[in-house]
């Protein structure tokens, strides 16, 4: 027996997702605030109620202070570090296992998703803990040593910074590409844990619910997507998602395999 409290998952949505073969997942920051990765945009805790964008996620930031932007993202990474995935990451991975075809679009740079076990991903927003070159924009693995912060280019001694998309920046072309592609191919279309206020990825449940989607969000807030969507889960992923994949498809992954 499941130690889950049944959660309310309306039963249409639970026939659609039985016969559905292409489901495409967006998340937000709200999907790894259970594992203790602070949010952008919540009043108290958000990362933007606390740190000034303009001074930490902007070229003009970087230029002006490139040590001090460097250092933030390196204490982002240090706390990304110490956390884990949580069950709505991991109800995504056994998502994936379920479909015949699976998309899952974040907008985070925190690489949990992939920890979990989640495959067929497209990273929208970069990632934290990959490195580039900022004037050459090439990605770079290795750098020499040495006590610069930031450090150096091995290719053209410029700066490098993370690999992440800042304010006023575009969003990797062939990312977003396959983002756009599959929201126009989805069947069911999650938005989860998103504020869903940031484009273009707040343009995806859109594009899928023009071309005939069931759109699916939760979260516990309501968002500018919510008066448009087919279903609002109103709660946190972690506890709502696993409730849904049990609900769909039987006994959600490490739950233990006794089958509907
Ligand atoms: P936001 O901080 O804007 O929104 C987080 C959302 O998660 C809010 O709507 C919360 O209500 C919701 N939320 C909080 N806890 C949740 C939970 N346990 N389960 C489900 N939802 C929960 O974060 P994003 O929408 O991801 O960009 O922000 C979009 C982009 O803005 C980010 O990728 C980042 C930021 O500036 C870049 O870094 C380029």
């Amino acid at each position: 027996m499941s130690t889950m409290s049944p959660l309310l998952i309306p039963a249409a949505l639970v026939t659609r997702l039985r016969v559905a073969r292409r489901l495409v997942v967006l998340t937000g920051a709200g999907i790894s605030a259970e594992s203790g990765v602070p949010t952008f945009r919540e009043a108290q805790t958000g990362l933007w109620a606390r740190y000034n964008p303009e001074e930490l996620a902007t070229p003009e930031a970087f230029r002006g202070n490139p040590q001090r932007v460097w250092e933030w993202y390196a204490w982002r990474q240090e706390r990304v570090r110490q956390a884990e995935p949580n069950a709505g990451h991991y109800a995504l991975v056994e998502m994936e296992r379920r479909v015949a075809e699976f998309v899952l679009i974040t907008q985070n740079v925190d690489g949990l998703h992939r920890r979990a076990g989640s495959h067929q991903m497209v990273e929208l927003h970069g990632n934290l803990f990959r490195v580039k070159c900022f004037d050459e924009d090439r990605p770079v693995e290795n750098w020499p040593e040495s006590a610069d912060i930031p450090p150096r280019c091995p290719h053209c001694g410029g700066l490098l910074r993370p690999d992440v998309v800042w304010f006023g920046e575009r969003l990797p072309v062939s990312a977003l590409q396959a983002a756009e592609q599959a929201a126009a191919t989805a069947e069911i279309f999650f938005s989860i844990g998103t504020s869903a206020l940031v484009y273009p990825a707040a343009d995806l449940p859109f594009t899928a619910l023009a071309a005939g989607a069931t759109v699916v969000e939760i979260n516990p807030q309501p968002t500018p997507l919510s008066p448009h969507v087919t279903f609002s889960l109103n709660g946190p992923a972690g506890a709502i998602l696993p409730g849904l994949v049990e609900q769909v498809w039987g006994s959600a992954s490490g739950v233990g395999g006794s089958g509907p």
